[in-house]
């Protein structure tokens, strides 16, 4: 029998190569053999930073279009936007009950954008917004609400999986089995990408710096490659601890190129650091060049907007029967 798949993309800012080769670039093969996939667009996480309207409305459309470039075929997924199902709020305004303070505060996401920021992660006195404290409650409702057994997302999204698993735990054991219970899963290769600038750091939506973008230029894409730091020594070998930033390269290759890292390395045997890095340029340019036609293809004909509508609608089905269920068990009264 098939599984139940979901996964989300927060529209805060452009989206970087991360993006594309954490989740973005495999998603497709989840929505095969028979499996059920309900892919969105997670509008409503994007508001728990500041963010501008106009902002938020270009990422989001450029998010749509992106599943859609990225080869999600929306007649074996359900593609929406958060924002269109009330249900995600509904079933937040419930589950919120079952989470701790304590369990949130030590989200390291959470943490790290306090750090950021500059701001006291002690909640009483700072000015850290609610939403942004709470993003793991919104995140466990969208989970449950579509039965997942598996979301897939990097590596700096399973701690929020994990919180989710303890919510279902904690809910099933007072209510008896009503929340099916979600699994994280990583790509193999790619699942967390560093930044080029500083391959000891993650590359984020936040760090313009050693970003790769969707939808830069090409141009800059081979330019901040052949730019990307390296380390000592010569040698094109895999090891993060010691050689983070050519560890770094290899992974964006073989994650691109769909092969392992073992694979990777041995193409690169006696490279000098200047032609692997012209090799990965050009193994990204290639993929990008071709996202990027069809993203503007997809932008231009504007076919999202009627896979956007019909998500809508069978999102909306699928999370209402949840959202009845859990409503019903915990006493709330629903009158039809
Ligand atoms: P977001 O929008 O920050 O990131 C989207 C996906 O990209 C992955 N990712 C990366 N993978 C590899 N290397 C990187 N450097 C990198 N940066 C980001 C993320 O892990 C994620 O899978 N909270 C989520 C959105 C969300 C969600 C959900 C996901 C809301 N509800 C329910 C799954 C299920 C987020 O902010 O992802």
């Amino acid at each position: 029998m098939g599984l139940k798949v979901l996964t989300g993309i927060k529209p805060t800012g452009q989206l970087t190569l991360g993006n594309y080769l954490g989740v973005l670039k495999n998603l497709h093969q989840y929505t095969e053999d028979g499996n059920e996939a309900y892919i969105f667009i997670a509008d409503l996480h994007a508001l728990t930073l500041p963010i501008e309207p106009e902002t938020l409305r270009t990422n989001t459309i450029d998010i749509a279009c992106f599943y859609l470039a990225a080869g999600l075929d929306p007649n074996k997924c359900t593609l929406f936007l958060q924002s269109s199902v009330p249900a995600h709020a509904e079933l937040n305004a419930i589950v919120q009950n079952y989470m701790y303070m304590g369990e949130l505060g030590r989200m390291t996401q959470f943490k790290d954008i306090c750090t950021k920021m500059g701001i006291a992660k002690d909640a009483k006195d700072s000015h850290v917004g609610l939403g942004i404290f709470a993003y793991p409650v919104l995140m466990s409702a969208d989970i449950v609400l579509y039965d997942a057994d598996i979301v897939p997302v990097g590596q700096d999204q399973t701690q929020h999986v994990e919180l989710c698993r303890t919510l279902v735990n904690r809910f099933n054991h007072r209510y008896g089995d009503v929340l099916k219970m979600p699994k994280a899963v990583n790509n193999k290769v790619g699942a967390k990408i560093m930044s080029l600038s500083d391959p000891t750091k993650k590359m984020s939506k936040s760090d313009p710096k050693g970003d790769i973008f969707l939808k830069d230029d090409l141009a800059v894409v081979r330019k901040k490659i052949m730019s990307a730091v390296t380390d000592m020594g010569s040698e094109v070998k895999f090891d993060p601890e010691n050689k983070p930033g050519i560890s770094n390269l290899l992974t964006i290759y073989a994650a691109t190129k769909g092969i392992s890292i073992e694979d990777a390395e041995k193409e690169f045997v006696g490279y000098r650091y200047g032609d692997f890095k012209k090799a990965v340029a050009d193994a990204v340019c290639a993929d990008l060049e071709a996202f990027q036609q069809r993203y503007r293809h997809i932008l231009e004909t504007k076919e999202y907007e009627k896979v956007l509508k019909d998500g809508a609608i069978k999102a909306s089905e699928q999370a209402n029967k949840v959202l009845d269920q859990v409503k019903n068990t915990v006493g709330l009264v629903t009158i039809k």
